[in-house]
């Protein structure tokens, strides 16, 4: 009975702190033969989790916010889409996704850079 109600208590506990349905990302990559003026796009997919999903984009850490010529597009609930219609030596860094739900987040990063930017 005391086994049986420990067993109970462990299982709850791990599947509160990291349950099923917490949201986990696919990884994604900026092209490494951008120049000046392209046009870039990166998808952030969800592999698995509970919708619903909270979205969002930061580059270098801060909160991207409609910069010029960066737009983000949620294709479906699963799905965001951030575009740069035109790259230029202020696109490169660091850009993150990060999905959140009631479960926890994920979150992943890539490196933009430019060449000869
Ligand atoms: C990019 O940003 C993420 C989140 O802030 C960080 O964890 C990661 O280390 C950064 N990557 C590089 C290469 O700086």
């Amino acid at each position: 009975m005391k086994f049986l109600f420990t067993t109970t208590a462990l299982f709850g506990i791990c599947c509160v702190l990291a349950g099923p349905g917490e949201p986990k990302i696919k990884s994604f990559h900026f092209s490494n033969e951008l120049e000046m003026g392209m046009r870039e796009s990166v998808r952030c997919n969800v592999l698995n989790g509970d919708p619903p999903f909270e979205f969002s984009w930061y580059k270098d850490g801060l909160p991207l916010k409609d910069a010029r010529g960066i737009s983000v597009r949620k294709t479906d609930e699963y799905d965001s889409i951030l575009v740069i219609s035109k790259v230029d030596a202020d696109s490169n860094g660091n850009y993150t996704c990060k999905v959140s739900n009631s479960r926890g987040f994920d979150e992943k990063s890539a490196i933009l850079s430019v060449k000869g930017g």
